[in-house]
């Protein structure tokens, strides 16, 4: 029977080796997946320093300049009705690059409502064209103006 003891006193020691190896392993995975979800929760010696994951809020109508940064509007009266009724389907460059005198941009914006789903701009439409009208008007001629009100002098022989 002494040799049974033995035998079984071995199995014993090793099942409690295993116990103690399963064991760490537990503690050790657990830990690692809790290092995994919280990367920061280990570091001791660095006070308590909560970093925001929160973007910054940063103003989406900042001007600088008299000028509007995210569309590259001018800032003039009714900057903001332009800025929500017309960037939303093309770029402020297509209507800054563009130059033109009340009645064309209403033309414009009526070829746009029949022809690319641009809505009924009511009031809106005045303070629209007012605005370009008055910051994107047809840029002056390439020629002079004609000249007038001159004394031309007569050349003698
Ligand atoms: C519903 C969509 C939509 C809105 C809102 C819109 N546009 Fe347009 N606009 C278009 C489309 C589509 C074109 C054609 C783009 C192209 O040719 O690539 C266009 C073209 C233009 C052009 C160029 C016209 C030309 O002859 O080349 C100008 C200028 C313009 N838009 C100004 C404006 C102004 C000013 C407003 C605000 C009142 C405005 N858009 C709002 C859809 C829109």
């Amino acid at each position: 029977m002494k040799k049974d003891n033995t035998f079984s006193a071995q199995i014993k020691t090793i099942y409690k080796m295993l116990m103690a190896l399963f064991s760490l392993f537990v503690v050790a995975g657990g830990g690692l997946v809790y290092y995994a979800n919280n990367p920061t929760a280990f570091n001791f010696n660095s006070e308590n320093k909560t970093v925001s994951t929160v973007p910054l809020e940063v103003d989406e109508d900042l001007i600088v300049d008299g000028i509007h940064i995210r569309t590259g509007l001018v800032d003039d009266q009714g900057l903001m009705v332009v800025v929500n009724n017309c960037t939303n389907c093309h770029s402020a460059k297509l209507v800054t690059q563009n130059r033109m005198n009340a009645e064309r941009w209403n033309s414009t914006i009526k070829w746009m409502q029949e022809t690319q789903n641009l809505w009924d701009l009511g009031k809106n439409q005045e303070i629209i064209v007012n605005y370009l009208v008055k910051n994107y008007p047809p840029k002056a001629k390439g020629r002079r103006m004609a000249l007038s009100g001159i004394e031309w002098y007569e050349l003698e022989d």
